[in-house]
């Protein structure tokens, strides 16, 4: 309803700040501050997680947690909460922001942990001091019906980032730039090779079918261990889809019959332009198909509360 002009103002605030999780407390997003010497600002020496949370139930969580204190050991920094407390402030955050997620209720939790503030500029460790820890959620929308149809463009890019990639830190400057690359190319996604080896999306994980069977590189140093991919991989064994972890050269993946990206926020995606090339005949595989169904019935168990 349009306001008569000289009336009152509209009662309903015009945007619903998200409560943020700070260090101990809870409040809204704008008033929370760290300071500027804090070393996740001046240094990116932190790492993070993303969380998908299904109808109010947190997905994958104690793989999550798994990973983040493998992230943390890889930085040499100690795990500030356990199990129980990271668990309660998710559940917090998420019933403070559900109005905003409604009506389906599915978020996904951020949560970072930095090296703390230290009284002086110095890349070495300062002496012990207290880690920052900052949470959120933000509503999560169902993956577009119509892009899964049409499927991405994706484009491949040399990996320019470091040898620890399987550490979820956050100094994500080598990602943004070929993230953007790829935007600057009208593409969705780089897909990243490393001496001719296929090893990951600049913020997903990479499956290729090949004759039937889907093929994804092994985890090590070079790739994020990434939660939907293991999921993908359960599903597939569970279902009897003939799946392996294995190399992929470029050429293998140019010559794919399919190729997939997966991430918590975007689930299972269908390329099906590479490089300004359609894959296959350019429109989202049976396989893909297959598995898509498997992922979301396992996320209706996660809403119903008969799956993690
Ligand atoms: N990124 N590889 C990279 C480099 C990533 O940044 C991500 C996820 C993945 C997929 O991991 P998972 O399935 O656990 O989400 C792989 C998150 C979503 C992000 O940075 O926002």
């Amino acid at each position: 309803m349009k306001a008569a002009s000289g009336s009152a103002l509209p009662t309903k605030p015009c945007c619903t700040l998200n409560s943020v999780y700070l260090n101990g407390a809870f409040l809204p997003i704008e008033d929370a501050c760290i300071p500027v010497t804090d070393r996740g600002f001046l240094f990116g020496d932190g790492v993070y997680e993303v969380i998908p949370a299904y109808g109010g139930r947190l997905f994958r969580l104690p793989h999550h947690l798994q990973r983040l204190q493998n992230s943390l050991d890889g930085i040499r920094l100690e795990n500030p909460l356990n199990e129980n407390q990271w668990r309660e402030i998710f559940n917090e955050l998420l019933q403070r922001n559900q109005a905003q997620a409604e009506p389906n209720n599915d978020q996904s939790v951020y949560l970072q942990v930095t090296r703390g503030v230290a009284a002086k500029r110095d890349h070495a460790f300062p002496d012990p001091v207290k880690p920052t820890v900052y949470a959120t959620s933000n509503p999560m929308t169902e993956p577009d019906s119509k892009l899964l149809e049409r499927g991405l463009a994706a484009i491949t890019l040399e990996d320019i980032r470091w040898q620890y990639c399987n550490i979820k830190s956050i100094t994500l400057l080598p990602n943004v730039l070929l993230r953007q690359q790829a935007v600057d190319a009208d593409a969705a996604e780089a897909i990243l090779v490393r001496n001719n080896l296929v090893i990951e999306g600049s913020a997903s994980n990479i499956f290729i079918v090949h004759k039937g069977e889907i093929l994804t590189p092994p985890n090590g140093n070079y790739m994020l261990p990434g939660i939907t991919r293991d999921l993908v991989l359960e599903l597939a064994a569970q279902h009897g889809i003939p799946c392996h972890e294995t190399d992929i050269s470029k050429e293998q993946l140019c010559s794919a019959d399919e190729i997939w990206l997966t991430s918590s926020t975007r689930e299972i995606v269908p390329v099906t332009v590479l490089d300004g090339q359609l894959v296959n005949d350019g429109r989202p595989g049976a396989v893909w198909k297959n598995m898509s169904r498997h992922y979301r019935d396992y996320k209706n168990a996660v809403r119903e509360g008969k799956a993690e």
